[in-house]
């Protein structure tokens, strides 16, 4: 049997995708959604400061009960398989599990699960919830996404939150472009310089420089990222009237971004982060009622 749950955006459809942001709207503006019967289990196998604890803040909306399991302590640490590591907690009774994973496309080993499992990230590959709450912050901007144009930018190659987006924005009918250090450029996109990025983009999405991915030094210093590629406000000011800035975050102060820039006027980085439990609130319940 298909595992169940919310693994990759590329098994959603688009008419999928955009039911998800409209109903994580219709919470965000006061629908009431209660499961206060069920039971989630919190799994991350990678450090995670927003996808867990948004998770987490997003089960408790909806009335549902939370393990956090501390996999650091757990039976993980004796050699437990990922698999049976959550079949034992679909044993016990948890009726769903969310799961952040270093390895590319885990998912992929859990046939045999029968609870549906929510991915919070694996290695370089899906990060859907990300996604979805980037996708929310664009659509409460434009109200569409049909001929915008998002620039990604930064350490394109090891990043999940750029290789989803890429392939969903493409699909709900935006122009995606990659810019950044050429070292990072993977081809997923066609590539921009960054000045044209900066002054033709609706949307400027940054990326973390993810040092601890990294199996080589990156080529050039901090400084000389910040002063070649990092967001300041000298770039800021160039951008369109009405383009924004996106981080999924944690974010490098003074390497990617300048930290005047975080909170500018035109940077939605934290109301992406409010955005995101309430996608993961929708993502939950449309699961649950087999929605999705
Ligand atoms: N954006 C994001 O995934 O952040 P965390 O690694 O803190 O969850």
């Amino acid at each position: 049997m298909k595992l169940k749950g919310l693994l990759t955006l590329k098994d959603l459809s688009t008419k999928s995708i955009m039911d998800i942001i409209s109903y994580s709207l219709d919470i965000k503006n006061g629908l009431s959604v209660s499961y206060s019967n069920k039971r989630f289990a919190t799994l991350f196998f990678e450090n995670s400061t927003r996808t867990h604890y948004s998770f987490i803040m997003a089960l408790k909306k909806l009335g549902i009960d939370v393990i956090d399991c501390n996999v650091g302590v757990s039976s993980v640490q004796k050699g437990e398989s990922l698999y049976d590591t959550i079949k034992t907690f679909e044993s016990i009774g948890v009726d769903g599990v969310v799961v952040r994973h270093t390895k590319d496309e885990y998912f992929k080993e859990l046939e045999g699960i029968n609870i549906p499992v929510f991915n919070g990230g694996d290695g370089k590959s899906n990060h859907p919830t990300q996604s979805l709450l980037d996708l929310m912050t664009i659509y409460e901007e434009y109200g569409k996404f049909e001929g915008l144009k998002c620039c990604i930018i930064g350490d394109i190659s090891h990043s999940r939150v750029a290789h989803t987006n890429i392939e969903v924005m493409e699909r709900l009918g935006m122009e995606v472009y990659i810019s950044g250090p050429e070292e990072f450029n993977d081809g997923s996109a066609k590539y921009l310089d960054l000045d044209t990025a900066i002054e033709e983009m609706d949307v400027i999405m940054l990326l973390r420089v993810q040092f601890e991915r990294h199996t080589e030094s990156m080529s050039m210093t901090k400084e000389e990222y910040h002063s070649r590629y990092g967001l300041t406000m000298d770039k800021v000011e160039k951008m369109k009237e009405n383009a924004i800035i996106l981080h999924p975050a944690p974010f490098n102060r003074e390497v990617e971004i300048a930290s005047s820039v975080v909170e500018c006027s035109k940077s939605r980085i934290f109301k992406q982060m409010t955005n995101g439990v309430y996608v993961r609130m929708a993502s939950i319940s449309m699961v649950l009622d087999g929605k999705l």
